[in-house]
């Protein structure tokens, strides 16, 4: 799509996100910032909406004429069938944080796996392949980031989950692509040992929490690199005591930019401005 087309009718192009709550939203500061940065003319704003209008605000955005959303917490998966495509990463993972509307036909994409592989590989750990990696959590973002490392010539990921079964069903599901294996929190200890990344995808940590951890560090090997998908606070109890006894950590705020940045990019075709848009973000947290 070329520029003129992206603007055509209006002039500037309509974006947003939807979710519930969504007044804390960190992503229209950031997809302001890139408007910006792009030279586009044009919008985006959070918009409430509550589950029993999801399939009101996906006739909205037709109607409307938004170029694309976000999809928040809890609507990933409420949108699904209201959309016309679904693209084969959405599909796998069963899950929509973006949408494009292309003159009334919508397509769902999953951007929060890709955005977070590529933010781990960018800060942390450039090759992913031959590691052995322990995911915490298997709700909404491990499905994302699962099936995202599953593609990554890893030698074996581990999900550990207080709901034991969750992260067997994920393991068993995506056998296909992976040396996958599901596990309880209790078994972790064990096998804490031997992996060299540990993912937290739990919202254990999350402000206004800040004093909980997800796993006591002491299990955790010096060698290992530690990331959460949290980034309020941009530095968790986790990372902090990770640091402490010498582990690379990572955060979550490279994932939560890069997200946005892959989304922008199919609702406008151009590179997103990434410097920019982790400037905004961190300068609306200070
Ligand atoms: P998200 O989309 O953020 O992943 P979710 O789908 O509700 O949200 O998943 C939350 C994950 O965090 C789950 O793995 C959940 O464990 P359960 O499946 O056992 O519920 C995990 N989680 C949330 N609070 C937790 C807590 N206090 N201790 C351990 N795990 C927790």
């Amino acid at each position: 799509i070329t520029k003129t087309e992206l603007l055509s009718s209006t002039g500037g192009l309509l974006l947003g996100v939807i979710g519930d709550p969504i007044a804390h939203s960190k992503s229209p500061v950031m997809h302001q910032a890139a408007l910006t940065a792009l030279g586009l003319p044009g919008a985006y704003v959070p918009m409430h909406v509550k589950r029993e209008y999801v399939g009101d605000a996906m006739a909205g955005i037709k109607a409307l004429g938004f170029r694309g959303i976000n999809v928040t917490i809890p609507h990933k998966l409420e949108v699904i069938p209201y959309l016309d495509h679904l693209d084969e990463t959405a599909l796998r993972i069963g899950a929509v944080n973006t949408i494009v509307n292309d003159n009334g036909i919508l397509t769902g994409y999953n951007t929060d796996g890709i955005g977070y592989v590529r933010s781990l590989k960018e800060e942390a750990v450039s090759d992913l392949k031959g590691k052995k990696i322990m995911v915490l959590g298997a709700g909404g973002a491990a499905r994302g980031i699962v099936y995202a490392l599953s593609l990554e010539g890893t030698d074996r990921i581990y999900i550990a989950n207080r709901t034991a079964d969750k992260a067997e069903a994920m393991a068993e599901e995506w056998k296909d692509l992976a040396d996958i294996r599901g596990l309880s929190i209790q078994e972790l200890p064990a096998i804490l040992g031997e992996i060299d990344i540990l993912i937290n995808t739990t919202s254990v940590g999350m402000h206004p929490k800040v004093t909980e951890t997800p796993v006591d560090v002491n299990h955790i090997p010096e060698h290992a690199v530690v990331s959460d998908l949290i980034y309020n606070p941009l530095q968790t109890r986790l990372l902090a005591e990770s640091k402490r006894k010498g582990c690379t950590v990572h955060g979550g705020l490279g994932m939560f930019v890069n997200q946005g940045a892959y989304a922008l990019e199919y609702w406008t075709g151009m590179p997103a401005p990434v410097a920019e848009m982790r400037r905004a973000v961190l300068d609306s947290m200070n």
